[in-house]
């Protein structure tokens, strides 16, 4: 049998927060994006339900259907093969444990990814501790909570004594359920690095500082694909959608103008094939 790259294991991230070795982490919603983000080397690739907005136009994430999520993220596994692959359970697919293990196992058999990621603190940690138990490996996600935007606001959260005790206390609670890392969203920096102190754990920040054991970025605002401002936490390291709309504008320019496609961009045909093919059909003699 032909022999595949290894895939980055729960235990190698552990290993990697273990060593001080940080963790970069980016989303991806299909097989190209996956593709270069496993080739440029990323550990951990999330199949994310921002997906709802940088991909299908929706508002929030709320929208995003379980059927969503295991289309794309299929196609980021068949992409990926050597980075560990979160999926996103979507907005009300783990609202009880019954929910919860029924979607865990249709995103883990119909994608082949190897790990979900659940919001919330306290509430979920029984249906953590569950997949857990059943062998899923389960991401956590406090602060900012995308899917609980309607009650939160997109804002920094945890900010006064008692919303960071408590999200220190949900962050331990997680990792006791089983958790095998959490993402910390919109968090400050000072309280996410303690947070990643006392957890054994590793941490993945987005808007929560360098503190952190890692950092998770949105495809679209790594590359810069979409004209307005990126987010305060995002860093553009391309303008890569300025680049795809002057290649599609000169792609459209070349087919006005007659200058694509040429001669290189076309088969040829023996003239006297084609002099034949034209020729008036000879009728049948009686
Ligand atoms: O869906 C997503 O992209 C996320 C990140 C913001 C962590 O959950």
């Amino acid at each position: 049998m032909p022999t595949k790259p290894a895939r980055t294991t729960l235990a190698a991230l552990q290993a990697m927060k273990t060593r001080g070795e940080r963790i970069a982490m980016i989303t991806a919603y299909d097989y190209p994006s996956a593709l270069i983000a496993d080739r440029a080397g990323a550990p951990m690739l999330l199949a994310g339900d921002s997906l709802g907005m940088v991909v299908l136009g929706h508002e929030t994430t709320l929208p995003v259907s379980l059927f969503d999520m295991i289309r794309h993220a299929a196609a980021v596994v068949r992409g990926a093969a050597s980075a560990l692959i979160v999926c996103d359970l979507p907005f009300l697919t783990y609202a009880s444990e019954a929910d919860a293990v029924a979607s865990a196992r249709r995103v883990m058999q119909e994608t082949g990814v190897q790990a979900v990621k659940l919001e919330g603190g306290a509430p979920i940690v029984p249906i953590v501790r569950r997949l857990t138990d059943l062998g899923v490996p389960v991401m956590g996600h406090l602060g900012f909570t995308p899917q609980s935007q309607n009650q939160l606001g997109v804002r920094v959260q945890a900010k006064d004594a008692a919303a960071a005790r408590q999200l220190i206390a949900d962050a331990l609670a997680l990792e006791a359920a089983g958790a095998f890392a959490i993402v910390l969203e919109l968090v400050p920096a000072s309280l996410a690095e303690a947070v990643t102190g006392r957890l054994k754990i590793p941490t993945i920040g987005i808007g929560a500082g360098a503190g952190c054991d890692g950092q998770v970025q949105v495809w679209h605002d790594v590359l810069g694909l979409f004209d307005e401002k990126s987010p305060r936490h995002a860093r553009r390291y391309a303008e890569i959608g300025a680049a795809m709309e002057a290649a599609v504008k000169a792609y459209v320019d070349d087919v006005q103008s007659g200058a694509f496609p040429t001669k290189s961009n076309s088969a040829a045909m023996d003239p006297a094939e084609l002099a034949a093919a034209l020729a008036p059909a000879s009728t049948p003699s009686a």
